[in-house]
């Protein structure tokens, strides 16, 4: 049974049960949150579509829009009556709105949600099943809503320092703390919803749990991350500040296809990994307008000619030339894994400009991959 089936309508009908109950004139609260739900549900949606916020002609993104904030706002202002309406209506039936956060949660605990379960099991599986242990790691790209939540994670396995560089500044500070603290949470509590069946030593992360002031994030208080080794960095990865031949381990996800100067951004990641470091990066090759426009041909944005290092938020540099910038700076293939891939054809081929008109099929089929490379 698939989550939403389990969180769908038992069989029986509680709508007619509560019709039976509940006069008319008393309805209309039950109703709206019904109601409210369903287009909340719709709202999120929209929201969640990765693509819409990181279209432009900037590596940085132009950040959560207005319309989202207002539209957060309007759900607010459109709650706040219903649940004082049901408080007054509804007696019992009080259970319903009391369970919309949890019923929330679960039915969007999906991988393009930033804050869910999903997206922090896939993102361990992905890059925390490493050694981190005394470690200095970075995250490049760590996204504005939910910045420290590896970081975290990151700190509680062990890593001496944990730092996010990220360009854009935090959505929500409060929001942020908040996610920072049910991330350990679901760690300490209950690893294997995290690290599924990889090992993780509970105790360690008791001990290394101690540097955090729970309490503060909780309450929405970055401030709790004083004295952590967690640290997030408002800036482009070419002004990360770090010391040369300063970090261990790099991670990032879909973040190295939005940099306006890849090569300048690879570069900056050699000077900064030491030797023997390990640089470990997903990257989506796809243009990324078919997440908000299904339909778009993934590669055709190869064929459109303009002098804009961006386009549609993606430099278009393919995994496999990332792997080959990579080499050219001083590191070596670990692994190249391809996510995706599709043959292409000459005709196809023949349509986009350069580099790629000239560039091997073997490098264009490749559209999503995991590249791990280490610093000689
Ligand atoms: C598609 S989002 C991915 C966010 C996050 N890694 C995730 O998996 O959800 C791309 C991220 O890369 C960041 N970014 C873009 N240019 C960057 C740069 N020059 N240096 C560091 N991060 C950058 C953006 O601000 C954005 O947070």
């Amino acid at each position: 049974m698939t989550q939403s089936e389990a969180l769908a309508e038992p069989s029986h009908n509680p709508r007619a049960a509560y019709r039976r109950r509940v006069p008319i004139g008393l309805r209309r609260p039950i109703w709206l949150v019904r109601a409210v739900p369903r287009r909340i549900g719709q709202w999120l949606r929209w929201v969640f579509t990765p693509g819409r916020y990181w279209f432009g002609d900037d590596d940085t993104g132009p950040g959560p829009s207005s319309a989202v904030e207002s539209i957060v706002d309007r759900a607010e202002a459109r709650l706040v009556p219903v649940w004082s309406g049901l408080d007054r209506a509804c007696g019992a039936d009080r259970s319903v709105p009391s369970a919309l956060a949890i019923r929330l949660d679960r039915v969007f605990d999906v991988d393009s949600n930033s804050f869910a379960i999903e997206r922090l099991r896939n993102r361990f599986e992905n890059h925390l099943q490493t050694d981190v242990a005394g470690r200095t790691c970075v995250e490049i790209g760590p996204g504005a809503h939910n910045p420290y939540s590896l970081l975290v994670l990151l700190a509680l396995l062990g890593a001496r320092h944990a730092i996010g560089i990220e360009p854009a500044p935090v959505y929500d500070e409060a929001v942020a703390a908040v996610a920072a603290a049910r991330a350990a949470a679901f760690l300490l509590t209950a690893p294997q919803l995290i690290a599924r069946d990889h090992p993780v030593d509970q105790h360690l992360l008791l001990d290394n749990a101690a540097q955090f002031d729970f309490a503060k994030l909780w309450a929405g208080d970055l401030s709790g991350l004083d004295g952590s080794v967690v640290e997030l960095r408002q800036a482009p990865i070419y002004e990360s500040g770090l010391d040369a031949g300063s970090v261990d381990y790099v991670f990032s996800n879909s973040t190295l296809e939005h940099l306006a100067r890849p090569a300048d951004g690879v570069a900056e990641l050699a000077r900064i990994t030491a030797c023997g470091g390990t640089s470990e990066h997903f990257i989506d090759g796809v243009d990324h307008n078919v997440y908000a426009k299904p339909g778009t041909d993934p590669i055709g944005f190869l064929a459109v000619d303009t002098p804009h290092a961006l386009v549609n938020g993606s430099n278009r540099v393919r995994p496999l030339s990332f792997r080959d910038l990579f080499v050219e700076q001083g590191f070596e293939t670990v692994s190249f894994v391809v996510d995706e891939s599709v043959a292409v054809d000459d005709l196809t081929r023949r349509r986009f400009v350069e580099p790629w008109r000239s560039m091997s099929p073997d490098y264009l089929s490749v559209r999503k991959a995991f590249i791990e490379m280490a610093r000689l």
